[in-house]
């Protein structure tokens, strides 16, 4: 191990995280008695121009009066080069933040955009003599952003995780796509030509550079790795492999742009039982190898190395997290 110590953000649940309009009071409630972790509440691309005000003193209210329960609650605010941001900021932290978590900063381009948003929150909290910290997410959604994404990361204490936003993402880097988050026939190969035999079309993730990217940088600095939207809502099979192969890749939650999405993602990123059990005998197994001052610790005739410990560690940990709520 480097003798870089990694400080991780704070441990919550993020295996699904709801997107809900501010503008959209009506789903407000609904979403506060689902089954989902996160909630963000947005102003950003969910939200028309001339709803913007009214969608901000509905979150203001909303955060307020709602009893949303053990969830944690993130809004998302305008873009930095919009003249919304400076009130999205100022008026739901001075007026909400005791029950705001989280503040989600779309188009993050620079560590100086997170420099900026930290110092304003930090003056409204100081202000108000808020004694909790607001957290920050940062989706990465822009060529520039994926650019500067290991600065990004490490540019405030608030950091806790990064969102790979596919859809504006592939707007900023012109990638061809046809549905949000969605794979693309043109993204394949071809096996080669053999005689007499057809030859088969292997599609490939088109999004696999750009998600493990921001899982590195996440990872590096201790932040959660989540994966955004998946456009089609009435295609659960296709949500469910995306969900899968960006657990697969590291990411630990997936956005969910529906309430049907919900179940999807907790589902996917939750660890099954044989994985529970399994890390559990692993932890046991370290357990019974320290007491009787053995140096390898090894489980069912294989040799168990120090990643499968950690692994397990953090397995055991999510499975309570999740059995706690
Ligand atoms: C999310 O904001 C996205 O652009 O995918
Ligand atoms: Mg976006």
């Amino acid at each position: 191990m480097s003798f870089f110590p990694i400080e991780q953000a704070p441990a919550r649940l993020n295996r699904s995280e709801l997107a809900v309009p501010g503008s959209q009071v009506n789903m407000f409630q609904k979403a506060a008695d689902s089954d989902v972790d996160i909630i963000f509440l947005d102003l950003e691309d969910a939200v028309a121009p001339d709803e913007k005000e009214q969608a901000r003193k509905n979150i203001i209210k909303a955060l307020n009066e709602i009893d949303w329960g053990t969830k944690t609650m993130s809004i998302r605010i305008n873009g930095l080069d919009t003249h919304y941001m400076y009130r999205d900021v100022v008026d739901i932290v001075e007026q909400a933040g005791e029950r705001l978590d989280l503040i989600m900063i779309p188009k993050v381009g620079t560590a100086a955009d997170v420099y900026a948003v930290d110092m304003m929150v930090t003056q409204v909290e100081d202000a108000m003599g808020y004694k909790k910290r607001i957290g920050f997410e940062h989706i990465i959604e822009t060529a520039l952003g994926m650019q500067n994404v290991s600065e990004i990361a490490a540019a405030s204490k608030r950091n806790e995780s990064l969102h790979f936003g596919v859809a504006d993402y592939a707007a900023s880097t012109r990638a061809r796509t046809t549905s949000i988050g969605g794979v693309h026939p043109d993204y394949s190969v071809l096996t080669d030509k053999v005689e007499g035999e057809e030859r088969d079309t292997h599609w490939g993730d088109m999004w696999h550079y750009a998600i493990a990217r921001m899982v590195v940088a996440a990872r590096a600095n201790g932040l959660r790795p989540i994966d955004g939207p998946f456009g089609d809502f009435q295609d659960p099979d296709g949500f469910r492999a995306a969900a899968k192969r960006a657990a697969v890749l590291g990411c630990e939650g997936k956005w969910a742009i529906h309430p049907s999405q919900i179940a999807l993602a907790n589902e996917v990123m939750s660890p099954s039982d044989a994985e529970i059990l399994k890390a559990n005998r692993i932890l046991e197994a370290m357990a019974d190898a320290e007491a009787s001052g053995k140096g390898a610790v090894s489980l069912d005739g294989r040799l168990i190395d120090y990643a499968s410990i950690k692994q397990a560690e953090v397995l055991v940990e999510k499975a309570k997290q999740i059995a706690g709520r």
